[in-house]
C-alpha cells in the first residue's frame, strides 16, 4: 500500500463547550486525491481546520507521516509540505502577484520565482492580470487565485474547503479541469466538499455526518449504497 502522508485519528474538536468533531478521521496516500463529502454543518471546515493546525483537537491525532503533528504551529505544518485553501482564499487587498508571494513565503526565493512562473502557465488569466487586486478578480477567477496562492509553496498535500463554493456551474467543471492536471502529477489533495461533481477527482471518499465518518470507499461503493446514495445525489 502507498505511503501515507496524512492520518488525522479519533478527531474531538469543537468550539468553546460545543463539540463538532466525534472522533472523525481521513487519510490521504501518497499521490491520492480524496473528497471529504458532508452537507452543511457537518464538521467538515472543522476536521479541515484541526488538520491544518487553525483549531486544537481536544482528542485523537494528525499525522504529517512520519511525523506527528498534532500540536504544531500551522506554519510549521506549511514547511512540511502543507498547503491549505480556505473558504475565503485570497487576499482581496493584495494583486496576484503578491498573493502567490505570500502563499509561497516559507520557500526559497528562486524557487518561489520559479514556481510563480510555472503556476502562472497553468493560469494564464491570471498572468495577464498579475498586478490586478484579488478583489477585483471575479468569483470564478479569485477562485483560481486561491488555488494558486494555495500551490505557491509546491505542497506534498493541498487541503481545500469547498472549492466550489458560491461557483456557477461552468466555473465548477473549470476548477475540476484545473485540479484533476495537479492530480495527474501526483499532488495529494485532500477536498472537503457538498458538490458531488467533485466525486470525479476522486481516487477514494469519506462522508462526514454530525462530526463522525460514516463510510470510507471508492466513489462505485458509495453510488452502490443505497441510503447514501439519496444522501448525496438526491433521489433521481
Ligand atoms: N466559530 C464557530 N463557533 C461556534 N460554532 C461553530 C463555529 N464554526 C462552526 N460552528 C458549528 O460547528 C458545526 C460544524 O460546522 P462546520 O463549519 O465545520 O461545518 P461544514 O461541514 O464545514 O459546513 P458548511 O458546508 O456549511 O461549510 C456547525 O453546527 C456550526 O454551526
Ligand atoms: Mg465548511
Amino acid at each position: 500500500m502507498a505511503e501515507t502522508v496524512l492520518r488525522a485519528e479519533g478527531i474531538e474538536a469543537g468550539y468553546g463547550r460545543v463539540q463538532v468533531l466525534w472522533g472523525a478521521g481521513v487519510t490521504v496516500r501518497a499521490k491520492e486525491s480524496v473528497v471529504l463529502l458532508g452537507t452543511n454543518g457537518a464538521g467538515k471546515t472543522t476536521l479541515l481546520k484541526v488538520i491544518v493546525g487553525l483549531l486544537p483537537a481536544w482528542k485523537g491525532h494528525v499525522f504529517l507521516d512520519p511525523d506527528e503533528v498534532t500540536t504544531w504551529r500551522t506554519d510549521r505544518r506549511v514547511r512540511r509540505g502543507l498547503a491549505y485553501m480556505s473558504e475565503i482564499g485570497v487576499f482581496p487587498g493584495l494583486t496576484i502577484e503578491e498573493n502567490l508571494r505570500v502563499g509561497g513565503q516559507f520557500i526559497e526565493k528562486s524557487a518561489l520565482k520559479s514556481r510563480m512562473d510555472e503556476l502562472y502557465g497553468y493560469f494564464p488569466d491570471l498572468a495577464e492580470r498579475r498586478s490586478t487586486l484579488g478583489g477585483a478578480l471575479s468569483g470564478g477567477q479569485r477562485k483560481m487565485l486561491g488555488i494558486a496562492k494555495a500551490l505557491a509553496s509546491s505542497p506534498k498535500l493541498l487541503v481545500m474547503d469547498e472549492p466550489s463554493a458560491g461557483l456557477s456551474p461552468l466555473f465548477v467543471s473549470q476548477v475540476i479541469q484545473v485540479l484533476s492536471k495537479f492530480r495527474e502529477q501526483g499532488l495529494a489533495m485532500l477536498i472537503a466538499e457538498q458538490n458531488v461533481a467533485f466525486l470525479d477527482l476522486a481516487d477514494r471518499v469519506f462522508t462526514l455526518e454530525g462530526g463522525r465518518i460514516r463510510f470510507e470507499g471508492s466513489v462505485a461503493e458509495l453510488e452502490a449504497d443505497d441510503s447514501l446514495h439519496k444522501a448525496y445525489f438526491g433521489l433521481s
